[in-house]
C-alpha cells in the first residue's frame, strides 16, 4: 500500500475524527505512544478494545481473501529485518523516497510536495526534481507553516528505517516498508511446497516501518503500521482468473489515468466485465481483487458510494508497478483516503532478486511439444574441491548448483573462470578446473519463465480508523457505535438491573455460559441501567442482556439491540442460539431473529 494523501484535502474543524479521538483514548481504542514522555509523531498504542477491534478486521480479510481460495492462496510470516541487499535489490534503497525541506530558523521538516500543495493551489507535483520544487517554494515565497521562517534547498529523504544487525557496523539491515518482499524472496520454497502449481497466492500480514517525513494524520499515516497484502503469481501465458466470472457484474467506481490526466477526476462507474474488457484494469486478478476488495470495504461499514478506485499516473506509481489503482475512501476530516493499492508488479521483483540473489527464481510450465537441447551439465569435483577448499565448502556449493540458473552458471564458468560460492559469509572463489562440464543431449519438457504479480495491499491502521468513523453515530447526547456486529470488540454485555446479590449470581452464571460459548462478554453491574447502557452503545456492543426479578421467577431475559434500542424478552435457555443467529445474519433486527 503506497502512502498518499487523499486527492482532496479539508480543513480541520471539530469533526468526527476530533471526537473519536476522544473517545478512542477515553474507552481504549488507541492513543499517541510514548504520551508520557510527550507522544512521538507517527506511532499509536492500541488499547484492550483496539486490539479486538484490530484482530476482527484481520480475520475478516482473512475469510475474504484468503479463506474462499485457500487452495492457492497460503499465508506466511516473514521478518521484518532484512539484510541490505533485498532492499538494494527490491529498488527501495534508490526509488523508495520522498522530498524533504528544512526550515532554517526553527528546524522542522516538511514533506515538500505537501507543503507546496498546502501553501498554494499547484497539484501534480511528482514529476518534479528537488532543484524544480526549491524553484518553487523561493518564487512562491512558500514559508514554514509554524513560524513563518525560510526554507531550506529540497533534498531527497529515503524513507526505509536503517539499522545495523548484530555488532558489527557494516552489517547493515533495514526495516521492510512492505510485507511483499517476504513473499518474493521466498518464491522458490512455497512454489516447490504449493507442487509447482500457478497461481500461487502468497499472503503476509504483519509490521512495517515507513521513516515518514512528518505524519500529522494520526491512523491515516504512521511510521508503524500493519500490512496485509496478497502477491498473486500468474503465468503470464495464462493471465485468466478463475474466479472472474463470480464479479463480472460487480459494479467499481473508477478514476482512470486517461481521465485524471484530462483533469477529470468523475468516478464513472463500470462493471468489471467493462474494466477488463476495456483494458481499463490491465489484468483479471488485480480486476478482481478489487471487486473483493470493495465488498470488503462494504463489511466494515463503507458504502459502496463512499469508495473509488483512482488509477495512479506513471510519475506517482512506485518503481515497480505497471499500474495501480489505489482504492480511496471518503473521511470527513480529510476527503478521500487511500486504504488498499492494486499494483500490477509484472515480473520485475523476481528478475531483480534473480540477478541480486544469483538464485534462479523462475516457474516453470510444461511444453506443448517437448524438445531435445543441447545442454551442459556441471560436476564439481568434489574430492579435489573438499582438499584444497575445506568440507564446508561443499554444501553451500551444491546448494548454488541446484538452485542458480544452469545456463549462467556454465557462462559464468566460462568466461570468468571460476565460481564464486559464499561460505559463512566469505566469499571463496573456485576456478574453473574444479568442474568439468559435460555437454549432452536432452529431452526438455519444461520451459522457465518469470511469473506475474498482481498484489492487493491493506493497511490495517487506516482500516481501523475508518471503521471507527463509519459507525460514529450520535443519538441524542448520546454516543453509539454501530459497528458491525460481527467485527464490534465486545459482542455481548451481562447487566443484573441492579447490583443485588441474587441477580449478580444469576446474571454471572448466564455470563459463564456466553462466555464458554466463545462470546466476548462484558459483566457490568456498576451504576444506572441507563447509564450501563450508554457505556455498551458507545463502545459498539451490539447486544445486552439484562437480568431482573422477572428472571428470577419465570427464568427469561430482555436482549437489547444497540441499533434499535428494542428490547425482547426471551427465556435465558435461548439466549445463546439467538444471539448466535444474529450474528450469522447481521442484515436481521432482533425480531426478526427470534421470530426465525
Ligand atoms: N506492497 C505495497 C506497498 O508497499 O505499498
Amino acid at each position: 500500500m503506497e502512502n498518499t494523501r487523499g486527492y482532496e484535502v479539508k480543513s480541520r474543524v471539530e469533526d468526527k475524527y476530533e471526537k473519536i479521538v476522544k473517545l478512542a483514548k477515553r474507552r481504549g481504542f488507541f492513543w499517541n505512544s510514548y504520551e508520557i514522555y510527550g507522544g512521538l509523531g507517527g506511532f499509536i498504542t492500541l488499547g484492550p478494545l483496539g486490539v479486538l477491534l484490530r484482530n476482527n478486521i484481520i480475520e475478516k480479510w482473512r475469510r475474504v481473501f484468503i479463506h474462499p481460495h485457500q487452495e492457492f492462496i497460503v499465508e506466511i510470516d516473514s521478518p521484518i529485518i532484512s539484510p541490505e541487499k533485498v532492499f538494494v535489490a527490491s529498488g527501495h534503497v534508490d526509488h523508495f523516497t520522498d522530498y524533504v525541506v528544512e526550515c532554517k530558523r526553527c528546524g522542522r521538516n516538511y514533506r515538500a510536495d505537501h507543503l507546496i500543495e498546502e501553501a498554494t493551489s499547484l497539484t501534480g507535483l511528482e514529476k518534479l526534481t528537488p532543484n524544480d520544487l526549491t524553484k518553487i517554494i523561493i518564487e512562491n515565497n512558500v514559508t514554514c507553516p509554524e513560524c513563518g521562517g525560510p526554507l531550506s534547498e529540497v533534498k531527497t529523504f529515503n524513507l526505509l528505517f536503517k539499522t545495523t544487525i548484530g555488532p558489527y557496523s557494516g552489517n547493515i539491515g533495514y526495516a521492510r516498508p512492505e510485507t511483499a518482499q517476504g513473499m518474493f524472496v521466498n518464491f522458490n520454497r512455497i512454489y516447490q511446497i504449493m507442487r509447482r502449481k500457478l497461481p500461487l497466492g502468497i499472503a503476509q500480514i504483519g509490521r512495517v516501518l515507513r521513516n515518514e517525513i512528518s505524519p500529522r494524520q494520526g491512523p491515516i499515516r504512521l511510521r508503524e503500521f500493519t500490512i496485509m497484502e496478497i502477491e498473486l503469481f500468474y503465468d503470464p501465458k495464462n493471465p485468466s482468473c478463475k474466479y472472474i466470472d463470480k464479479v463480472l457484474e460487480e459494479k467499481l467506481r473508477l478514476i482512470t489515468g486517461e481521465n485524471v490526466v484530462k483533469g477529470d477526476k468523475t468516478p464513472i462507474e463500470v462493471t468489471v466485465r467493462q474494466a477488463v474488457e476495456n483494458k481499463m484494469i490491465l489484468n483479471e486478478w488485480n480486476a478482481y481483487f478489487m471487486a473483493l476488495s470493495k465488498k470488503f470495504l462494504e463489511e466494515l461499514g463503507v458504502p459502496a458510494e463512499k469508495q473509488v478506485f483512482i488509477e495512479k499516473l506513471p510519475e506517482e506509481r512506485a518503481h515497480y508497478a505497471a499500474q495501480t489503482y489505489d482504492q480511496l475512501v471518503y473521511v470527513e476530516r480529510w476527503g478521500w483516503v487511500e486504504v488498499s493499492g492494486h499494483a500490477y508488479r509484472t515480473d520485475y521483483d523476481l528478475k531483480q532478486h534473480t540477478e541480486y540473489s544469483g538464485k534462479d527464481l523462475r516457474a516453470q510450465r510444461r511444453l506443448e511439444i517437448p524438445k531435445v537441447v543441447k545442454t551442459v551439465e556441471v560436476k564439481p569435483l568434489l574430492g579435489r574441491i573438499v582438499k584444497d577448499f575445506g568440507k564446508s565448502v561443499v554444501s553451500p556449493l551444491l546448494d548454488y548448483l541446484n538452485t542458480a540458473d544452469k545456463e549462467k552458471i556454465v557462462e559464468v564458468l566460462r568466461k570468468s573462470g571460476e565460481l564464486k560460492v559464499a561460505v559463512n559469509d566469505k566469499c571463496i572463489s573456485i576456478p574453473a578446473s574444479y568442474f568439468q562440464l559435460n555437454e549432452k543431449m536432452e529431452r526438455i519438457e519444461y520451459e522457465k519463465f518469470f511469473p506475474h504479480v498482481a498484489e492487493p495491499s491493506f493497511g490495517v491502521e487506516r482500516l481501523f480508523y475508518i471503521t471507527l468513523e463509519y459507525s460514529y453515530t450520535e443519538k441524542g447526547n448520546r454516543i453509539v457505535l454501530r459497528i458491525p456486529r460481527d467485527l464490534a470488540p465486545i459482542k455481548v454485555g451481562v447487566l443484573p438491573i441492579v447490583e443485588k446479590k441474587d441477580l449478580v449470581e444469576k446474571a454471572t452464571e448466564i455470563y459463564n455460559v456466553l462466555l464458554s460459548q466463545g462470546f466476548e462478554v462484558i459483566f457490568d453491574s456498576e451504576g444506572s441501567i441507563g447509564r450501563r447502557y450508554a457505556r455498551l452503545d458507545e463502545i459498539g456492543v451490539p447486544f445486552a442482556i439484562t437480568i431482573d426479578r422477572d428472571t428470577l421467577e419465570n427464568n427469561t431475559v430482555t436482549i437489547r439491540d444497540r441499533d434499535t434500542w428494542q428490547q425482547v424478552r426471551v427465556p435465558v435457555d435461548k439466549v445463546s442460539n439467538i444471539l448466535m443467529k444474529a450474528f450469522k445474519e447481521p442484515g436481521k433486527s432482533l425480531f426478526e431473529i427470534i421470530k426465525t
